[in-house]
């Protein structure tokens, strides 16, 4: 039997975040991650990050790394119908820039911060599973080097990702599930060759195209792919072709091909579980919420999930005081929806969808005419793009 204040199922960012931000302010927890280590370091996943979630990242002293080699940017750029691309100014707009750094990097830097105070992280814990989540204290049960081990604790942070144990816990009827699934996921590809500058979105009748970077010598390119698309169907050689078709000319001549070091296929999903608590169960990222990955907001909730909850918890323990956690969901998912929002309305404009209509595509053309001409419509746009404020910074 092990005794902690908050046990945290997940190693992924969400998890690892949460219990640095609470060491840090002498609150105690232990983290149980299903996987090994370098399983979880190997993941390769989105690398643009908000404003707000530099800022988190560098209040707890986490952002070294990231402010020598994160490449900051200004805004994206969209190009559609062979034409030129636009720029979509997010500084101009709303004074906020963002970061390309690859989720790994963050992995890593947290990983390194966890060496650094002797954190308490099991990995390859099995069959893990809760007692009541309505008693103090919480008990959480698992499988550990072949051992059968318990936890108590004050709290549980469902850090475990989509398909981890934490969600399904809740007992039926107590979570309303929103879900949406869409016709085709996104072919990735890691490749060392020099990145165009820029963040490039394309819509083309061939399907959504990105041009993406995790360093100067990194790119990360992806192309819209059917559902149920087998990756062996895609050698590097028709990957580069397909997405140079999917670019104005000017812009492809300038892609450097080269060999994949990563290939992989994402399904598209929208989904938010709610409320984000029950009991003494927390839920935080891709456990309580999915989003597609056109704008690259996945990582980004994480962390405005976990800043919530750690100033949540750090109000408990401080001043005896549970106003921030009874409100945590409701201020969670105030922002988790500002965010599926916008991805899903940018997936929306982006993608072909096999279905659509001739009006409905002729619609789609007009507004990204409209956005083109209309500095007030970019105006929102960036608005979304950035993000929003995190509610009680300072
Ligand atoms: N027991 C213990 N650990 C588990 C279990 C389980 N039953 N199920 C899953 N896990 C672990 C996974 O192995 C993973 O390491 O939980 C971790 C969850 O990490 P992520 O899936 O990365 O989720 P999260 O930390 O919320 O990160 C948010 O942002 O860019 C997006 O989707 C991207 O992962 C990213 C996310
Ligand atoms: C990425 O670099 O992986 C990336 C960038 C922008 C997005 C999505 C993913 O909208």
């Amino acid at each position: 039997m092990m005794q902690t204040r908050v046990a945290i199922i997940g190693a992924g960012p969400s998890g690892l975040l949460l219990s640095e931000i609470l060491a840090q302010q002498g609150i105690e927890s232990i983290v149980l991650e299903r996987e090994t280590r370098q399983h979880v370091l190997a993941r390769i996943r989105a690398g643009v990050l908000e404003q707000t979630t530099v800022d988190v990242l560098r209040r707890w002293g986490l952002a070294r790394r990231l402010d020598e080699q994160g490449h900051v940017h200004d805004g994206m750029k969209i190009v559609w119908a062979g034409r030129n691309s636009f720029f979509i100014d997010v500084h101009r707009h709303c004074g906020k820039r963002f970061t390309a750094y690859g989720q790994s990097r963050i992995q890593e830097d947290l990983y390194a911060a966890a060496d650094a105070r002797g954190a308490a992280i099991l990995h390859g814990v099995r069959n893990v599973r809760f007692g009541s989540l309505q008693g103090t204290p919480a008990r959480v049960a698992f499988e550990h080097e072949g051992q059968a081990r318990e936890i108590e604790c004050d709290f549980i942070a469902g850090c475990d990702g989509f398909h981890g144990v934490s969600r399904p816990s809740i007992p039926a009827g107590n979570v309303h599930v929103f879900d949406k699934t869409y016709p085709f996921g996104w072919l990735g590809v890691l490749s060392e060759t020099p990145p165009l500058h820029e963040i490039i979105y394309a819509n083309h009748p061939r399907g959504f195209a990105l041009a993406s970077q995790r360093s100067p010598s990194l790119s990360r390119y992806y192309i819209q792919v059917p559902m149920g698309t087998d990756i062996a169907e895609w050698p590097d050689e028709r990957f580069w072709a397909e997405l140079k078709a999917r670019f104005p000319q000017e812009l492809a001549e300038r892609i450097v091909a080269g060999p994949s070091i990563e290939k992989s296929i994402a399904p598209l999903r929208s989904f938010v579980a709610e409320p984000m608590r029950h009991g003494r169960l927390f839920l935080a990222g891709d456990a309580a919420h999915i989003v597609p990955p056109t704008g690259a907001k996945g990582l980004n909730l994480a962390v405005s999930d976990i800043y919530y909850l750690s100033r949540a918890l750090a109000a408990f323990y401080r001043d005896d005081d549970d106003t921030l956690l009874e409100h945590y969901s409701d201020t969670a998912l105030r922002r988790v929806w500002h965010s599926e929002r916008t991805s899903w309305y940018l997936t929306r404009l982006l993608h072909r969808f096999p279905d659509t209509s001739d009006f409905d595509q002729r619609m789609k053309e007009y507004e990204l005419e409209y956005l083109l001409s209309s500095p007030h419509a970019q105006a929102a746009l960036a608005e979304q793009y950035a993000g929003l404020p995190l509610e009680g910074w300072q």
